[in-house]
């Protein structure tokens, strides 16, 4: 490495977790990913987000392990289909316990920020056509109101929505996440409505809070590269790849350009509405072009054999996150907040190291003057991770699903030690700065 430690954070830095509703609450049976989930062969070992974490109850438990870890600030998301049970009925008990919740973390010295949508759906509005319903925009922005009226005393700083490329992928290319389509021409039609419905919250909390909000997206942008660099064709494949996958969305809001044929008209009016840029970031694909894999739109991804990958066989490639940083901040003019990075890691072997190899990529970023303000591990706890179900492993503390208590792991109290003195220090990066020597590593392709 060139530049000795310490890595420094700037002053004022958020250091948390992240978490999403459907992921840890339970109790919840208003939400298209409950229905999907009860749906045989659809989420590993036929887990449901039945339970969860509990953290719907047990959210004084979550607030008090922040609290032990030293951290200023936390990541959640509000259920729509809790708030919202049917449409245009909101529950106001609900509201209050998430009242209740970000008061508690107000007390605590933790600043909340808050996911308006993070995947799931009432199940009302799934009914009448989830992402591509015509009227998502309106109904999205009806609920934007409702719940910032009622927190907005409480959080000012809100994501409007999680992920578009991972839920339009995973819902309507891949099929394997609600509604379970394999179309591209319908998956670009929803992500055109989340565009939409972004820019309707967007202006939405702008008229109630007004300059005193920060407003954003959570973009997951991974770094694509050609598998075989000499071969036009993966060359294109990995070009298209960027283009669909990690700018439409995000350039629609930085440029108000280059959203292509399904942006037309929408574009203009998406320019400059965030106030910051959400970055999530786990990883590295290499693409290349196969004819003979339609169902991965003829697009299959790999990682580099010999790599490190985490349980789920995704690459860990820490400089990505400091290539990302650089490349979003020049684009998007935005400070820019780390709003999820993590690892499924069962052991907690490699998190110590992946946890201060990519800090120390935002480190580096800041020193070199980009405004990045803020890193939210992905997770505080161990999660319902979608189709994958309990067996992915992201918390910094493990939950053990039959009694729900939670036990934070070695990771995080390394987490703690670096946001108390805002730095990672000599010794620190000597310890984690190479992943351990018996990390599991790829043996070829995962397309
Ligand atoms: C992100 C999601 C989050 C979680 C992590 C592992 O894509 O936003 O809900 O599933 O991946």
């Amino acid at each position: 490495m060139a530049e000795p430690p310490p890595f420094t954070f700037p002053e004022g830095f958020l250091f948390g977790t992240a978490t999403s509703a459907t992921q840890v609450e339970g109790g919840c049976h208003t939400t298209d990913w409950d229905d999907f989930a009860r749906r045989p062969g659809r989420v590993h070992g036929g887990d449901t987000p039945e339970t969860a974490c509990d953290s719907w109850n047990r959210w004084p438990d979550d607030v008090a392990l922040q609290r032990s870890l030293g951290l200023n600030a936390y990541r959640l998301s509000i259920e729509w289909g809790r708030v919202e049970p049917s449409s245009g009925a909101f529950d106001s008990t609900a509201l209050d316990r998430y009242r209740a919740m970000l008061g508690a973390l107000r007390d605590a010295g933790i600043e909340p920020l808050v996911t308006l949508h993070h995947f799931s759906l009432p199940l009302w509005q799934a009914r009448r056509g989830g992402l591509l319903d015509r009227e998502l925009p309106q109904l999205l922005e009806r609920y934007t109101r409702t719940v910032v009226s009622a927190l907005g005393d409480l959080c000012r700083r809100w994501v409007t929505v999680n992920e578009p490329s991972v839920v339009v992928a995973h819902g309507y290319v891949l099929g394997v996440w609600p509604p379970g389509e394999h179309s591209v021409a319908r998956a670009l039609r929803a992500q055109h409505n989340l565009l939409a419905a972004h820019v309707a919250m967007y202006r939405a909390v702008k008229e109630i809070q007004g300059d005193s909000s920060s407003v954003g997206v959570a973009h997951h942008l991974r770094v694509i590269e050609p598998e075989r660099s000499g071969r036009a064709a993966d060359r294109w494949g990995a070009a298209l790849l960027r283009w669909l996958f990690n700018d439409g969305f995000a350039r629609a809001l930085c440029e108000g350009t280059s959203y292509g044929p399904y942006g037309m008209g929408l574009a203009d009016e998406a320019r400059g509405t965030h106030d910051f840029f959400g970055l999530n970031y786990y990883s590295r694909d290499l693409v290349r072009f196969d004819p003979r894999r339609p169902a991965d739109v003829f697009l299959p991804r790999s990682v580099s054999p010999g790599s490190e990958v985490n349980d789920l066989g995704w690459e860990v490639y820490p400089e990505g996150l400091g290539r990302l940083l650089r490349a979003w901040a020049a684009r998007s003019a935005r400070p820019i907040l780390v709003t999820e990075n993590g690892i499924a890691d069962a052991s907690d072997r490699q998190r110590p190291s992946f946890l201060v190899r990519h800090l120390a990529e935002v480190a580096r970023a800041a020193a070199e003057g980009i405004d990045v303000r803020g890193y939210f591990h992905w997770s505080l706890l161990d999660n319902f991770e979608w189709a994958e179900g309990y067996s992915a492993r992201f918390g910094l503390c493990a939950v053990d699903f039959h009694t729900l208590a939670r036990t934070p792991r070695p990771s995080a109290s390394l987490y703690a030690r670096i946001a108390a003195a805002r730095e990672i220090d000599a010794e620190t990066w000597r310890l984690h700065r190479d992943p351990p020597p018996d990390v599991p590593r790829a043996g070829g392709s995962t397309g």
